[in-house]
């Protein structure tokens, strides 16, 4: 019988979905999934629900189903990151042969990726650490793929990556290498970083509007932008999502107001403070996120606050869609120059604009900005040097501080968007109060400072 050219570990929402779409594009598939515990009978019920597939096969068996692969073997493994990953690829080595090649297409941190290529590559056996996009449509139907490792070892999988990928405006597939050993996990872990960031962006402006519009009229606002330069898919679910009813009411009014997070978006936010990056809008984001779990106290404490919602007017909907353009494209500046500076820092030779190419379908941040992002990057290492960006940055400021006074009347956190503010008024501002942090740290601690018009290597403590 002439054997499988792909196979999938994990039958999860995500590798279900990959499967089927591997299998649609007519190669043949083997799947595994333990057979345990609330897993049991995954396998079964899978192939009994997609029985018209005659190209996948489904084994209970690891053994088995590595046996039933072409060799070099192609793997891929969609199972929860972390401990479990480590877990799978040591079950899976010991029936492997040198040169197959194990892709992780979950959200494992990159370092732990980069740990196993390295791990991995004492045994000859190649690893690909794959950021995937998309959700449960996009794996089914082209998701955003991220790969990293090494370019020999990912050009055995191209074939079947590029084919189920999302293809971009010039029908190319949204799968690129983006570079060695953890590159591919990192830039996935950074989209989910712009993710959050574009998502709290969202929730506020949502919070302003909220003032004084009802759902359906917010969703035709967003519905209108979302055909302007401000497209994105999650502005399209969001307008969606407002007006959605079951049994009479919106959805979106009976969901609690407490928000999940499975660690991404905190880890990009941790990096960026670990390499001096200023990525203020996504770690308000997470914030938000955290600030949002204080349910109860939230409940408590808001009783001793009298003050009446909605006295005051929210500014016009052109004021609020260019604050939303400027918040927005600050956060992909800061997201990018994080991507920047650790593909440098760690010799990933990341090329930013085909990365943002990938990111033009497929992916949760796909939007109207990022085709722009992808462009823009092919002549300027920072998009914040694109003259129309910095054009439209600069005529949208006030539109911003507008949306933030009004935030403030009617006592509307809008910390996101006071993120990119103040972000961008920094950036721009020559002399910025640091000179007296230096003094003080002079100070008490003798820490020393430099002087406006000396040589930057010189420098210079005063007995205070
Ligand atoms: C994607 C998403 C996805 C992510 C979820 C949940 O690109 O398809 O980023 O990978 O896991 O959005 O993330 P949180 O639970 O942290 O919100």
């Amino acid at each position: 019988m002439r054997k499988s050219e792909f196979g999938v570990i994990g039958l999860g929402v995500m590798g279900k979905n990959l499967s089927l779409n591997i299998a649609e594009k007519g190669f043949k598939v083997s799947v595994y999934n333990r057979n345990e515990g609330d897993e049991a009978n995954f396998v079964t019920n899978f192939l009994n629900e997609n029985s018209s597939f005659k190209n996948i096969l489904g084994y209970h068996s690891i053994e088995k189903f590595v046996a039933s692969l072409e060799k070099p073997r192609k793997i891929l493994m969609m199972v929860k990151a972390g401990s479990v990953v480590d877990y799978v690829i040591n079950q899976l080595t010991d029936f492997l042969d040198s040169e197959d090649i194990i892709i992780d297409g979950g959200n494992s941190y990159f370092l732990d990726t980069k740990k196993r290529y390295d791990a991995l590559q004492k045994k000859n056996i190649q690893f690909i650490g794959c950021g995937i996009s998309g959700g449960e449509e996009g794996a089914r139907k082209g998701p955003s793929m991220m790969p990293g490792g090494n370019n020999s070892s990912y050009k055995l999988v191209a074939p079947v990556l590029e084919t189920i990928a999302a293809k971009d405006a010039n029908n190319k597939p949204c799968c690129t290498f983006v570079g060695k050993d953890g590159a591919g996990h990192f830039v996935k872990m950074i989209h989910n970083g712009i993710e959050y960031a574009e998502m709290q962006l969202l929730a506020e402006m949502y919070a302003m509007m909220s003032i004084s519009m009802t759902n359906e009229s917010i969703s035709a606002i967003f519905s209108s932008w979302n055909k302007s330069d401000l497209s994105s898919y999650l502005l399209e679910i969001t307008s969606k999502i407002l007006i959605k009813k079951e049994a009479g009411n919106y959805i979106i009014d009976t969901i609690l107001d407490k928000a999940g997070n499975k660690g991404t978006g905190s880890w990009s936010s941790k990096l960026a403070l670990d390499i001096g990056i200023p990525a203020t809008i996504m770690t308000s984001a997470v914030f938000a996120r955290y600030l949002s779990a204080f349910k109860e106290k939230r409940k408590k404490l808001s009783v001793l606050i009298s003050r009446e919602k909605a006295t005051f007017e929210i500014p016009r909907t052109k004021i609020l869609e260019k604050a939303y353009r400027f918040a927005r494209i600050i956060n992909h500046q800061q997201g990018f120059e994080i991507i920047s500076v650790c593909s440098s820092e760690q010799n990933w030779d990341i090329n930013l604009s085909e990365l943002s190419r990938i990111w033009t379908n497929g992916c949760i941040i796909r939007s109207n900005l990022m085709n722009d992002v992808s462009e823009i990057f092919k002549n300027n290492p920072e998009l914040i040097d694109d003259t129309s960006i910095f054009e439209t940055l600069k005529i949208s400021e006030n539109a911003v501080s507008k949306l933030l006074k009004s935030g403030i009347d009617n006592r509307i956190s809008l910390d996101a968007f006071y993120a990119a503010y103040n972000y961008w008024v920094s950036m721009t501002t020559k002399r910025l109060p640091a000179n007296l942090i230096q003094a003080q740290r002079d100070f008490f601690g003798a820490h020393t400072y430099q002087k406006i018009d000396e040589n930057p290597s010189q420098y210079f403590h005063t007995n205070w």
